[in-house]
């Protein structure tokens, strides 16, 4: 891994998002949200990193700027193109962006509510095709061969999104997320809705395909147990920033972050009276960013292992290949899974 891998497909740099906040009649500016606030990351080709952390810690927003869906506020996101020219997704024009956007794709939650109700299943597929000037029958050809690529009968070609399963469905948007072969897919919450039996078919597949077609993905998750069976290595994100990243069994068999370790142990059940909460602490402001000026460890305020020097010194993301952000990493013994 290492934030200076040479071999990497992506490489994020310092990536920020900071979204204004209006209040009052007036609609004036308060103050700002930093939904992404200063993400590092290299992803190698081949390999599958998981980005997890609670509801509004900042994943779809990282996930979104990296394939420019939305305009980074600031950093560098270098992607290596096929043609192994390494670009600044970041600093593209408009133009550029659609080039290099065929060979990023993204897979989303609900793929009911992304694909069109009205279009059956053969020209959702094409779709991707067709906007980047396949012709109808070499289209036509290839969504066959992408049907059965993620276990779909091509003989259900012409059905619409509503005679299929929700674990199809997914599969459907998986073929469509494959159409223009891509290099690197976001696979944002891809099994979340999902019923458990059909979780692990869609994780089989999405195993399968990274094998087969040497696939480079970013899997957002907020749930731990989802990553450990796919992933190569997790980053743990916490109110806008990475607090720890290593390679999966190791974050998994020693945390070195408080965060990661309470989302390890609150996996099954979450336990309010959990020992990691302070009894006094409002659990309920969770892992979402507030819109104040901070200083200090985020995650502070939540830390039974919190002394002085957190809640003054944010501290950086620092470890040889296992990175965490925390003052207290090396003395707290944590217990991992
Ligand atoms: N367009 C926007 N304008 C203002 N704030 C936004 C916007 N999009 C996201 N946010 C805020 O940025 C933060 C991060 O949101 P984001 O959707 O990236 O979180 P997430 O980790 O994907 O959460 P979830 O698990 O719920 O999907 C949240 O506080 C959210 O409210
Ligand atoms: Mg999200």
């Amino acid at each position: 891994m290492s934030n200076g891998a040479t071999d990497a497909l992506l490489q994020v740099r310092g990536l920020k998002k900071h979204f204004p906040v209006h209040r009052g009649l007036l609609q004036r500016q308060t103050g700002w949200i930093k939904a992404v606030d200063g993400v590092s990351f290299a992803l190698a080709q081949g390999k599958i990193l998981g980005l997890v952390g609670e509801s509004g810690c900042g994943k779809t927003t990282t996930g979104r700027m990296i394939l420019r869906a939305l305009d980074p506020t600031e950093g560098e996101i270098l992607f290596r193109q096929q043609d192994g020219q390494v670009v600044d997704m970041a600093q593209l024009g408009r133009r550029q962006v659609v080039q290099a956007r065929r060979q990023m794709q993204m897979i989303f939650q609900d793929p009911y509510s992304s694909l069109n109700p009205r279009m059956p299943v053969r020209d959702l597929i094409a779709e991707p095709l067709r906007s980047y000037g396949w012709s109808a029958r070499d289209s036509h050809a290839r969504v066959g061969e992408l049907m059965e690529r993620v276990g779909l009968d091509p003989r259900y070609a012409r059905r619409y999104p509503h005679a299929f399963s929700g674990g199809q469905r997914q599969r459907i948007g998986i073929a469509r997320a494959l159409a223009l072969s891509p290099s690197l897919i976001v696979a944002d919450e891809p099994v979340s809705a999902l019923d458990v039996s059909v979780q692990a078919q869609i994780l089989n597949l999405l195993r399968q395909l990274q094998t087969d077609l040497d696939l480079t993905l970013l899997f957002i998750a907020h749930d731990l147990s989802v990553v450990r069976y796919l992933c190569d290595e997790v980053a743990v994100m916490y109110q806008g920033r990475i607090v720890e990243q290593a390679a999966t069994e190791a974050l998994f068999t020693q945390p070195q972050h408080p965060y990661t370790a309470m989302l390890l142990e609150a996996a099954p059940a979450p336990d309010p009276h959990a020992s990691w909460m302070e009894e006094d602490e409002d659990a309920s402001e969770a892992g979402e960013p507030t819109p104040t000026d901070d200083q200090g460890c985020s995650f502070a305020p939540r830390c039974r292992y919190k002394s002085d020097l957190c809640s003054q010194q944010m501290p950086a993301l620092e470890g040889e290949s296992h990175l965490a952000a925390c003052h207290h990493k090396d003395e707290l013994e944590l217990h991992g899974v």
